[in-house]
């Protein structure tokens, strides 16, 4: 008896090098998976777009994205692995969502707040005067905007009860309070979302998390296999099906999200998630002499200052690497030597550069090949396009049908 394999969709940005992090909380999770499941990945360059870019540069991104996961062992003959903007239907597919997705959830998205604050924390870094200027002003007069603003409503919000009659004249009393009232809050979440540095980001950046919905929905999979930072974003996937299936009809399904076996991965400096943006990564491409370059200024156990010291190997995030990429007797020997204070943080983190070298070797080797074969990824990604496109226009097919749009509908006249 045969059992159709349940379906998996995943995503990752072509922003550059993907680092260890990105492959033991994700691509390794989806390469295990392609022997289980019917898996469908992608290369979400329309993602990428959301945030300032070159796109000179983009196109190379795209294919070293796609490459590198195919380094990384994915075999695009026992999954459907393509680029994003090569299925035009995400996109459409987003519209439609857009219809049925409330403003509110978006707001709440907080990759959306964080990446919003940051270009205005970006604004205020920057050394020329202009532009730091322009973004304090731009704060101070909101500041005072919002202190007007908040005055106001003040005594309007003392004067509504909900709880009394408002009877014949009053009626027309509580319909100005009310419109009153609802203009002001409206004011209020206007500058408020300036003030956060949300006027200045992009419509596609707020939307993010619909057209990732529509990427995992388009081909209706259960499965997701992400990081737990994504998890924000798989609730509103969920909200958005709900809310789809409720008014159109039942098409799409509950969504959930496949655990890695590592939770999350913290970068080199010991503070923050492992991430291209804040520096604290090891590349997956990285040579040896790279990995060790890297390692030696990581951060370690900040209570062991000299080397005999005794180390706390649970509080040591490169402790916390070597669970990773070293055996589990190397580790125990790790531990007891951190403890007694009889093995050093160098020679320590010396044995994880090696550990992790050979992990990172045959990924290396196998970039290198694909690297000279350029049109075996091209030939990867199209075979990934026709399978991914197959599914994508059926969807939309239906989704059309059910929401009454799209040629077809008119057929009847
Ligand atoms: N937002 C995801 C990330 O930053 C990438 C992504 C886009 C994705 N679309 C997706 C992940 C669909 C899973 C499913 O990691």
């Amino acid at each position: 008896m045969t059992t159709k394999k349940e379906r998996v969709f995943s995503g990752i940005q072509p922003s550059g090098d993907i680092h260890i992090g990105n492959y033991m909380g994700a691509i390794k999770k989806w390469v295990e998976l392609t022997d289980t499941h019917e898996c469908i990945y992608c290369i979400v360059d329309d993602h990428a777009i959301t945030v300032d870019y070159d796109p000179a540069l983009l196109p190379q991104r795209t294919f070293d994205g796609a490459l590198a996961v195919m380094a990384c062992g994915l075999d695009p003959e026992k999954c459907a692995l393509f680029v994003q903007s090569h299925v035009p239907e995400h996109t459409e597919l987003t519209w439609l969502f857009n219809t049925v997705t409330p403003l509110g959830s978006l707001f709440r998205m907080t990759q959306f707040k964080d990446k919003a604050r940051n270009a205005l924390q970006r604004a205020l870094n920057t050394r020329q005067g202009g532009a730091r200027k322009t973004a304090l002003f731009q704060l101070k007069n909101i500041g005072l905007k919002m202190r007007d603003l908040m005055g106001d409503l003040h005594a309007d919000v003392d004067e509504l009860n909900p709880t009394s009659p408002y009877k014949g004249e009053q009626e027309l009393v509580l319909t100005e309070l009310v419109a009153r009232l609802n203009d002001r809050m409206g004011a209020v979440m206007q500058h408020l979302q300036v003030g956060l540095g949300v006027a200045e980001a992009s419509v596609g950046l707020f939307d993010y998390p619909v057209l990732q919905a529509a990427d995992i929905l388009l081909y209706k999979a259960p499965w997701v296999p992400v990081g737990e930072d994504q998890e924000q974003h798989l609730e509103l996937c969920r909200e958005v099906a709900e809310r789809f299936n409720r008014k159109f009809g039942d098409i799409f399904p509950a969504t959930q999200r496949i655990r890695g076996e590592t939770a999350k991965i913290i970068g080199l400096d010991g503070k923050q998630k492992m991430s291209k943006s804040l520096n604290n990564t090891i590349g997956i491409l990285d040579s040896y002499e790279e990995i060790e370059r890297r390692l030696k200024p990581a951060y370690t156990d900040p209570r062991r200052l000299r080397r005999d010291d005794p180390g706390h190997p649970e509080d040591c995030n490169i402790f916390a690497l070597h669970k990773l990429f070293s055996s589990p007797e190397a580790c125990a020997e790790i531990a007891e030597g951190c403890s007694q204070g009889t093995l050093g943080c160098l020679e320590c983190k010396q044995r994880l550069a090696v550990s992790i070298d050979t992990h990172l070797a045959p990924i290396r080797d196998r970039a290198e090949t694909l690297r000279a074969n350029p049109s075996r990824v091209i030939a990867g990604i199209e075979h990934g396009r026709e399978q991914a496109s197959r599914i994508a226009v059926e969807t939309m097919r239906e989704v059309r049908d059910a929401m009454g749009i799209g040629k077809n509908a008119l057929a009847k006249f």
